[in-house]
């Protein structure tokens, strides 16, 4: 019995000692935050809330929040304006376009519903550039009240979910569409050099024997004394060559 006693006694010892070398856990950054747990709980965003899991930005927002100090804003719209969609649209778009979708509704940064005023227009979406044809929105505010417009749809915030400094939800009353389903990209400029015929254009003509050793010139001797048709034909190579990709 007093063997039991003793030898409970040095474990007990054994783990107060251990107990005392374990290093007392960091006082680290507060566990990351559930957006679905917040979403829930506001109702109206159970479709949001699929389609957050079914394209993974679920997880994509919740490791940005917690490696970035930027922030994210997320529109949300309600249930309703699914609904409101025309019939079909949904379920048209490709799994890339979901999760495009998705994006779209998603900011790189913390806004609150003040720092709109003096956002500058296009804004940049977690699905990409901001030029015209690719997934820019525009927001635009009169006192409190906040519309977004993507070219396809305007909408309106209709509610705030959801804000700290990092995170900021809003309700909003329209799915919003991006350009870029409707209207397809244009193809990039061609590169401008391919239009500037060569500064001795004029004088190659006289002298094109001469000029073989460079891959340009001897592409230029396939179009003897006409270096400037040349040029536009190598302009539609490359209009070609652009849109087709
Ligand atoms: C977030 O909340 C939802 C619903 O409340 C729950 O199902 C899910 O497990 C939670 N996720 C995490 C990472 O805690
Ligand atoms: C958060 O980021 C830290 C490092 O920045 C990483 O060690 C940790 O695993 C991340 N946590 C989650 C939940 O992603
Ligand atoms: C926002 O949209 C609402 C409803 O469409 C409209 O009445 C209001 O004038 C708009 N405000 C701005 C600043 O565009
Ligand atoms: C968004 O704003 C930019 C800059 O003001 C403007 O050039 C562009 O046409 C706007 N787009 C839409 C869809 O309103
Ligand atoms: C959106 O609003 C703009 C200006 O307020 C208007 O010109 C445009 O027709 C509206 N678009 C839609 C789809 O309602």
């Amino acid at each position: 019995m007093e063997h039991i006693f003793l030898i409970l006694f040095f474990l007990f010892l054994k783990c107060i000692g251990i107990l005392a070398q374990a290093p007392a856990p960091a006082p680290g950054p507060p566990p990351p935050l559930n957006v679905t747990k917040i979403l829930e709980k506001a109702g109206q965003s159970s479709t949001f809330i699929r389609l957050l899991q079914n394209t993974q930005q679920l997880n994509e927002i919740t490791s940005q929040l917690n490696n970035s100090n930027n922030g994210i804003t997320i529109f949300v719209p309600t249930d309703n304006a699914f609904l409101n969609m025309k019939a079909g649209s949904l379920n048209s778009f490709t799994d890339q376009q979901k999760a495009e979708l998705i994006q779209f509704h998603i900011l790189p940064s913390y806004y609150s519903l003040t720092q709109f005023q003096t956002a500058s227009n296009p804004l940049r979406t977690q699905a990409g550039g901001t030029s015209n044809r690719e997934f820019p929105i525009n927001i635009t505010t009169t006192g409190s009240s906040v519309n977004i417009t993507t070219g396809i749809v305007n909408a309106s915030v209709s509610n705030t979910i959801y804000t700290d400094n990092q995170l900021a939800i809003y309700q909003v009353d329209k799915v919003l569409l991006p350009l870029q389903f409707f209207v397809p990209p244009a193809p990039p400029p061609p590169p401008p050099t391919s239009l500037t015929p060569k500064k001795k254009a004029g004088a190659s003509t006289s002298s094109t024997e001469q000029d073989a050793s460079s891959a340009t010139s001897s592409f230029q001797e396939m179009y003897k004394g006409v270096i400037y048709k040349g040029g536009i034909l190598l302009f539609f190579f490359y209009a070609a060559f652009f849109s087709s990709l």
